[in-house]
């Protein structure tokens, strides 16, 4: 994945659904990684400001990514969390970004290669909202890798992955301008019945299987459903802080984010994290 290993790694979490727990992803993956010794910057490309509230700040930059898009300006967007991570907060709630980068010529790129050049980070997540529109296209046009949680039934998840896939057909051109496409993964999220993600899996690959519509790769990690996440995110911590152990058949917070983090950045490693929660393992 990383050709120049000292290259930041964007990530966008998007959907073309609402409510699928991109904001949960984004921050849960955001924390641990940062846990992990690697620097991550998130960035909350969603007018309504979830993820920026998501965790406690310990300095709040004068401004958000309203100013980093406009004229590029880093140190005066960038606050803080206590999770270990830094952020650019949304501060849109009107949307004008939204009219800025349909009258701007580079204006659906402009976020990607202001990003690129952070190179001070090894992570920057970007969290979306779910609904096409062009600060949703800048920030798929971002990314590296395109990162989308799946409902864990099958009409929904195949409704999704036809919205996903064409979202990013659209934007395929990009290219052409310096922006291709990621690789898009799709993650299982909230599942709650076992055995069932294998079918789940197994019909999405036959749904992104025309090779000319690009291709969903389906994680074999499956988050499970749980009232842990809404709790952590009520706590105001990351999932594997919250939950580093549990009893039972189901996974606990923390096996499950350092397996995604296994699964889809092989070249981080989780083994000082993981060695204390073997127990919790199932
Ligand atoms: N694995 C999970 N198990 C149970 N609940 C979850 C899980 N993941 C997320 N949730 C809950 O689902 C709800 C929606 O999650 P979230 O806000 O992350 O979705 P979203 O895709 O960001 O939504 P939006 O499109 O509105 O931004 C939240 O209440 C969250 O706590
Ligand atoms: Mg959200």
């Amino acid at each position: 994945m990383a050709e120049d290993a000292h290259r930041n790694l964007i990530v966008t979490i998007c959907s073309s659904k609402g409510g699928v727990g991109k904001t949960t992803l984004a921050a849960n993956l955001g924390g641990l990684l940062a846990d992990l010794g690697q620097r991550v910057l998130l960035v909350d490309a969603d007018i309504q400001p979830t993820l920026s509230s998501y965790f406690e700040l310990e300095h709040l930059a004068e401004r958000g990514l309203t100013a980093l898009m406009y004229d590029g300006d880093v140190d005066s967007c960038v606050s803080r969390t206590r999770a270990g991570c830094d952020i650019v907060l949304s501060d849109d709630p009107v949307g004008r970004l939204r009219d800025w980068i349909l009258h701007t010529p580079d204006g659906r790129v402009r976020l990607r290669h202001l990003l690129e050049q952070l190179d001070f980070y090894d992570f920057i997540i970007v969290d979306t909202q779910g609904a096409v529109g062009p600060l949703q296209d800048a920030a798929v046009c971002a990314a590296q890798v395109l990162l989308s949680p799946i409902p864990p039934e099958i009409l929904s998840a195949r409704e999704f992955a036809r919205g996903t896939l064409g979202m990013l057909e659209r934007l395929r051109p990009m290219q052409f301008l310096g922006a291709p496409l990621g690789q898009l993964y799709g993650i299982i999220n909230r599942m709650d019945r076992a055995g069932e993600a294998s079918r789940i899996a197994e019909e999405l690959k036959h749904e992104s299987f025309a090779p000319s519509r690009g291709s969903i790769r389906i994680l074999d990690t499956v988050i499970p459903a749980s009232v842990a996440y809404r709790e952590a995110a009520t706590a105001r911590m990351p999932i594997h802080r919250y939950e580093p152990a549990r009893r039972g058949p189901m996974p606990s917070g923390r096996v499950v984010m350092t397996a995604l983090v296994r699964e889809l950045f092989p070249h981080v490693i989780v083994d000082g994290l993981q060695a204390e929660v073997q127990h919790g393992a199932t």
